[in-house]
């Protein structure tokens, strides 16, 4: 499709595309506005350069495209509950992000997108990996569509919250953390196209199929779904931005750079349940 009011740059064939001729951190047209929710529909992932977002003009912007979202573990930065630090040094005991998901989809509404800005990264490395999930499903055999076919599965924020909090030493007894039940195969609200729906962080088990098999089943899905084929790898620079579709697209944030600094702030937005 073309565009007219920003400049759209196709990074990969499945996702990922480079946005520019267009400044996030300010006033946007109401043309540009729906050009940029025509990009995300299009290409699942966005990519910016040398937007200096504050946490005001990060939240504005996000909130063209939706409610903002808490996230229901980390909390935001002083006076921006819904604005998540993200950061890494070399007192680090993790990062957010280590292995593939779909941001917090244990959420019984899980989050419609996240936009994620980074003023410091190391010198090299602190890539993040995004993959297309309707790429991963189109290219399972008809015979696999069939077998996922209104099959769900649980998801729930217990195992990586509680190793967060333990590796930070915070004390999270007594708290419950958000669990939803999701189909396997989601249909985009946006796109109308079919979108695996399982990831490594969040998923425990599909409901539907005994415990090895779903075990079975599951790890299937996360090595498909995780195949360089579906894949696009952002380079950050300070100052970029990515915006990624989380009801169509899995990232992972690589750890190689530790003990440098990999320093910005992501606003989430609110999505609905999937179906
Ligand atoms: C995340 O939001 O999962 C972290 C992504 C990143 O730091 O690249």
């Amino acid at each position: 499709m073309t565009y007219n009011t920003i400049t759209v740059d196709r990074v990969t064939p499945h996702l990922g595309a480079m946005i520019s001729g267009v400044d996030i951190t300010g006033p946007l047209s109401n043309s540009q506005v729906e050009e940029l929710h025509k990009a995300l529909a299009d290409h699942l992932v966005l990519f910016f350069r040398d937007q200096r977002f504050t946490p005001d003009s990060q939240k504005r912007f996000g909130r063209l495209f939706g409610e903002l979202h808490t996230h229901p573990n980390t909390p935001g930065i002083p006076g921006h509950p819904e604005v998540m630090p993200i950061h890494a040094d070399a007192n680090s005991k993790r990062v957010a992000g280590e292995w593939w998901h779909s941001d917090v989809s244990c959420d019984p509404e899980p989050p419609l997108g996240s936009i994620l800005y980074l003023h410091t990264v190391p010198p090299c490395g602190g890539d993040t990996l995004f993959a297309s999930m309707y790429a991963a499903y189109d290219a399972l055999s008809p015979r696999m569509k069939a077998y996922l076919d209104g099959l769900t599965a649980f998801h729930s924020g217990e195992r990586l919250y509680r190793r967060t909090n333990r590796l930070l030493n915070i004390d999270d007894t007594g708290r419950v953390f958000p669990s939803a039940v999701h189909p396997v195969v989601r249909t985009h609200p946006v796109t109308g196209r079919k979108a695996l729906f399982v990831n490594r962080t969040f998923t425990y088990r599909i409901n539907e199929l005994p415990d090895d098999e779903s075990d079975g089943v599951l790890s299937f899905l996360y090595d498909h779904a995780e195949k360089p084929d579906f894949q696009v790898r952002f380079r950050w620079e300070p100052h970029s931005v990515a915006f990624w579709d989380n009801r169509s697209a899995q990232h992972l944030a690589i750890w190689d750079y530790f003990p440098q600094v990999r320093s910005g702030m992501r606003v989430t937005i609110k999505g609905d349940a999937p179906y």
